[in-house]
């Protein structure tokens, strides 16, 4: 059964019965819904200041990342956080300004007092891949593991770049691009000759072994995937429906993409 805040309107927990611990956090905008995550991550941040947190990219993340910055203005310490982002293109150079190592910078690592050395992503330009996602994998492990990760969620039902057809055991690895992710992204590269269709993601079963999981929806864009991951059937059709089985996730969405639920 899903808690709910006080405007959400009443939910059937029969459609989410095997449902232990998760919370279904519904908001009116957009901007309401990433400020939610951002206090989440806040609070674990205040908890645990040297917290394992897993980032995510997207535009459903920037938000979330301008109300970070500003509780860093306001005193929220990042310095003893260590972070591992999802997922990154394949042969864009870490200076490249689309290249999520860049984009990271742009939009969060550079404004609060976070240390280089604490962010990892995936190097898309390793020239041994394989070994490279095996180091990423094993880069997790040696902290311990990751406290909170954070998700958005593909128009397709992707979180990181598990496309449908990810098993649930898979770990870091290249992957190839679904269309509809290429054609979702082709927003942020000037020249589609520019925009990569490989990336190395981090697997389902790497994602699943956080402690805690938040993922965050918003726009009409997002209503068929979260009502098909929340609830269709447990399938490598929908990844982010691997999510019913964790312990410990929070759905947060705005009214829009609520809008199927
Ligand atoms: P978006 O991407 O926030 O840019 O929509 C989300 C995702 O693909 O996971």
């Amino acid at each position: 059964m899903f808690p709910i805040n006080e405007w959400g309107t009443s939910m059937s927990a029969a459609a989410f019965e095997n449902v232990e611990n998760e919370e279904l956090a519904l908001h009116r905008t957009a901007n309401d819904a990433a400020t939610d995550l951002a206090n989440r991550i806040a609070n674990i941040v205040r908890d645990k200041p040297d917290a394992v947190l897993g980032l995510a990219t997207g535009g459903t993340m920037e938000p979330v990342y301008e109300a970070l910055i500003a509780m860093n203005r306001d005193g929220l310490s990042f310095a003893g956080v260590r972070s591992f982002n999802l997922d990154e293109y394949l042969g864009l150079d870490p200076t490249h300004p689309m290249s999520y190592r860049a984009t990271m910078h742009r939009i969060f690592f550079d404004h609060v007092d976070i240390l280089p050395e604490n962010t990892h992503l995936p190097n898309g330009t390793a020239t041994d891949l394989t070994a490279e996602s095996a180091a990423y994998e094993n880069a997790i492990r040696q902290t311990g593991g990751i406290d909170l990760q954070i998700l958005g969620i593909g128009r397709n039902g992707h979180i990181g770049f598990n496309e449908p057809g990810s098993t649930v055991n898979s770990r870091t690895r290249v992957v190839t691009l679904a269309p509809d992710t290429i054609s979702a992204n082709s927003r942020f590269f000037n020249r589609t000759e520019e925009q990569p269709v490989q990336a190395i993601t981090m697997g389902l079963g790497t994602i699943l072994e956080a402690r805690q999981i938040a993922i965050l929806a918003t726009g009409k864009s997002k209503a068929r995937a979260l009502d098909n991951a929340m609830r269709g059937p447990v399938t490598p059709d929908c990844p982010a429906s691997f999510l019913q089985d964790h312990k410990s996730v929070s759905w947060i969405a705005d009214n829009e993409a609520a809008d199927l639920l």
